[in-house]
């Protein structure tokens, strides 16, 4: 009754996650949820009441165009002027997406050959890789070591690999591991992407989700990037907006073009007060966001410092969600998140979920409030000497 196809899909992690957390919860146990990344805080109150406002009209429920209206290309436009210094055509170089995971699952199906080779990082989040093999394409990982700042060495990647890529998908702020760069990283991958004739996909999900000052660039700020290169980006992280599934692809033109017309086949675009909404959160008042951040880094500090008490010692990311911790000695990533989940009753992510390269290593989301972030570390310090004796 299945089709073959679906033999290369497995049920993604987090789904399978939600079932047996849920079992947990049924008999009582209070888990703490440190393991997904959905944002635990609301958008700012004048995009709620945009939306209800909106909603109450008569006149806005019927279908949209697939490109969105005009306002809401423009909003992303102006989003992308003032926060990255890049100048976007409104009408051309922008096309909304039912949240980023949309549009990076669809590219593939509108771009990759059976045969054609994707190039993904490991570790990397999920869907570049479901996604590639759902089209029928190859994924080739290159890691992302902690020596090189979880940055690839493209010069490792052989050339009878390079010469069937026709993919590269980049992610900074990354998840899982946190890690950032500047504009000069994206300068170098878009002159390699330029020599090879390999199409680069930056995942921007994280742009905006930032600490200490640091600013995270756009690949599409670098001259020429356009050509070569499409970002996608969402408000799911940037505005705490992730149920509303509000993204977009930008730049390469005949690329968009291309997902353009598949997309017209699948969906038939968003509802009209959620384009409204969106258009205010990208264009109105935007310090909220920076108080936001303020707390994502009071939160980012705590359990940093908590896990130092334990004897761990993660790096410290100046953007993104997520802090890449280490498992102490002895551990694998799996075993040790399944003795965290049982005896302490904390849920992070095992790094293995996210490629081969994530052995060793836990993802600690801290999109939960601070309390429970100082429980989930009473809770791992109160069991912490067992887990010295009985290294998994
Ligand atoms: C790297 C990365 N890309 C894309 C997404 C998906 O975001 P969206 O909510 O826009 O589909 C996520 C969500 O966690 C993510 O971590």
């Amino acid at each position: 009754m299945i089709a073959r196809r679906m033999d290369s899909l497995t049920t993604q992690f987090f789904a399978s996650l939600d079932e047996r957390i849920t079992a947990l919860k049924t008999k009582g146990v209070d888990v703490i949820r440190l393991d997904v990344g959905s944002p635990d805080m609301p958008p700012a109150p004048f995009i709620v009441e945009a939306l209800a406002k909106a909603a109450a009209k008569p006149d806005r429920h019927g279908y949209q165009p697939h490109t969105g209206n005009s306002a809401l290309r423009q909003a992303w436009a102006e989003m992308y002027r003032r926060e990255y210094g890049v100048l976007i055509d409104a009408d051309r170089e922008i096309m909304p997406l039912l949240g980023s995971k949309e549009g990076i699952f669809h590219l593939h199906q509108s771009l990759i050959n059976s045969g054609d080779i994707v190039l993904i990082p490991d570790p990397a989040y999920l869907t570049y890789t479901q996604a590639t093999r759902f089209a029928g394409g190859e994924a080739y990982y290159f890691p992302l070591l902690p020596e090189r700042g979880f940055t690839p060495d493209f010069s490792a990647i052989p050339e009878n690999v390079l010469s069937r890529a026709k993919l590269l998908w980049l992610n900074y702020p990354n998840n899982p591991t946190g890690a950032s760069v500047g504009k000069e990283f994206f300068e170098e991958v878009i002159s390699f992407s330029a020599q090879r004739g390999i199409l680069v996909c930056h995942d921007a999900a994280y742009t905006q989700v930032t600490f200490d000052g640091y600013k995270a660039p756009s690949i599409l700020v670098v001259p020429g990037a356009k050509e070569t290169a499409v970002e996608f980006n969402t408000l799911s992280k940037s505005h705490n907006m992730a149920g509303w599934r509000v993204g977009a692809i930008l730049g390469n033109q005949s690329t968009i073009k291309t997902l353009y017309r598949l997309k017209t086949n699948v969906d038939s675009g968003h509802f009209l007060p959620v384009m409204e909404a969106a258009s205010a959160a990208m264009t109105q008042e935007q310090a909220w966001i920076a108080e936001r951040n303020q707390i994502y880094q009071k939160r980012r500090d705590v359990l940093i410092a908590g896990l130092n008490k334990l004897g761990l010692q993660p790096g410290k990311p100046q953007a993104s969600l997520y802090v890449w911790c280490p498992v102490p000695d002895g551990w694998t990533s799996a075993v040790f998140c399944e003795a965290l989940l049982e005896r302490s009753h904390v849920s992070v992510t095992p790094g293995t979920v996210f490629g081969a390269c994530g052995e060793g290593f836990v993802r600690i989301a801290y999109t939960s409030p601070l309390e429970r972030i100082e429980q989930a570390l009473g809770n791992m310090s109160q069991i912490w000497a067992s887990f010295e004796r009985s290294a998994g």
